[in-house]
């Protein structure tokens, strides 16, 4: 496995530009997720927790925990955790998304910190062994070019014994192009992002709205050898064989909260969900 480090000069420089990018579209998708029947903002308003099955089945009792919540985007599963009894912190790249966190905690009338960072500057803006928890889920990893600094991160923010808990899309799921259902994409780490220009948002695919992305693909080994190279060990790993949310084109609904991007026979992975612990 080809492991690379981001703080190699040559692609820092290019990762200010891939970063700049990816923040613009960031920001251009909230302003239309904010309103979306998607994230549903007046239902959260009204009480209703954005957290999924698959991600409570491995998050502990929340009640009095510190946790920091990386990649929060506009804040309503951060704030769903201190719904859970958590003090929550939330981190994202983009200052469009933070700004409607912070909004959005007010209406709530919920406490929370939002810090606007690029996860890689997180060591600089949380002091060290300051969180009982951190929490990351769907969409995150894909928009970081390396785990090394993702998972040092972490490491950093966690208190002794503290626990990490992670659920993702699949790298699996990954692999394939959703509208064609043919393989499409790397699974093994790669430099150089895939860069991609599209209309619209996952949340509303017909918003006016023009993004050019930069990702990555993350294998399940980079994915766990980063978080235990940084010191924590591995105390649950679980996988799923559908999506709670119909974020990609061709998922079929299966039953009533249950989504599944099919290729063939049979069900494809999913989800990845781990927890984790920093060595006490
Ligand atoms: C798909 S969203 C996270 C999903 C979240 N579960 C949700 O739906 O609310 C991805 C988030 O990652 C953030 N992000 C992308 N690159 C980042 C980086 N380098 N540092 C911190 N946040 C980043 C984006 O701004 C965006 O808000």
């Amino acid at each position: 496995m080809r492991n690379f480090d981001v703080k190699d000069s040559r692609l820092m420089e290019d990762w200010g530009t891939y970063r700049e990018d990816n923040r613009r579209s960031w920001n251009a998708r909230t302003a239309v997720h904010i309103t979306s029947s998607f994230y549903d903002v007046p239902g959260f308003l009204a009480g209703k927790d954005t957290l999924m099955a698959p991600e409570m089945s491995l998050l502990p009792s929340l009640e009095g925990q510190d946790v920091l919540h990386l990649q929060c985007h506009f804040g309503q599963d951060t704030l769903s955790l201190a719904r859970h009894g958590a003090r929550v912190t939330g981190m994202d790249l983009s200052d469009e998304a933070i700004r409607q966190a912070r909004s959005l905690a007010e209406q709530a009338g919920i406490p929370a910190r939002f810090i606007c960072s690029d996860i890689y500057d997180g060591r600089n803006e949380v002091q060290p062994a300051t969180f009982d928890g951190v929490f990351t889920s769907y969409g995150t990893i894909g928009w970081l070019p390396d785990l090394n600094g993702w998972a040092e991160v972490i490491a950093h923010a966690l208190r002794p014994g503290g626990w990490f808990v992670f659920v993702e899309f699949h790298p699996t799921l990954y692999l394939f192009d959703f509208e064609t259902r043919q393989l499409g994409y790397p699974y093994f780490p790669h430099s150089k992002p895939i860069t991609e220009e599209s209309t619209g948002t996952y949340a509303d695919p017909d918003a006016g709205i023009a993004v050019r992305d930069h990702f990555w693909s993350h294998p399940v080994s980079e994915i766990i050898q980063n978080l235990l190279d940084a010191g924590l060990d591995l105390e649950k790993i679980e996988e799923w064989d559908y999506s709670p949310y119909g974020c990609f084109p061709n998922m079929t609904l299966v039953g009533t909260d249950r989504y599944r991007f099919e290729a063939g026979p049979h069900p494809l992975p999913h989800l990845l969900g781990l927890r984790c612990r920093r060595k006490g």
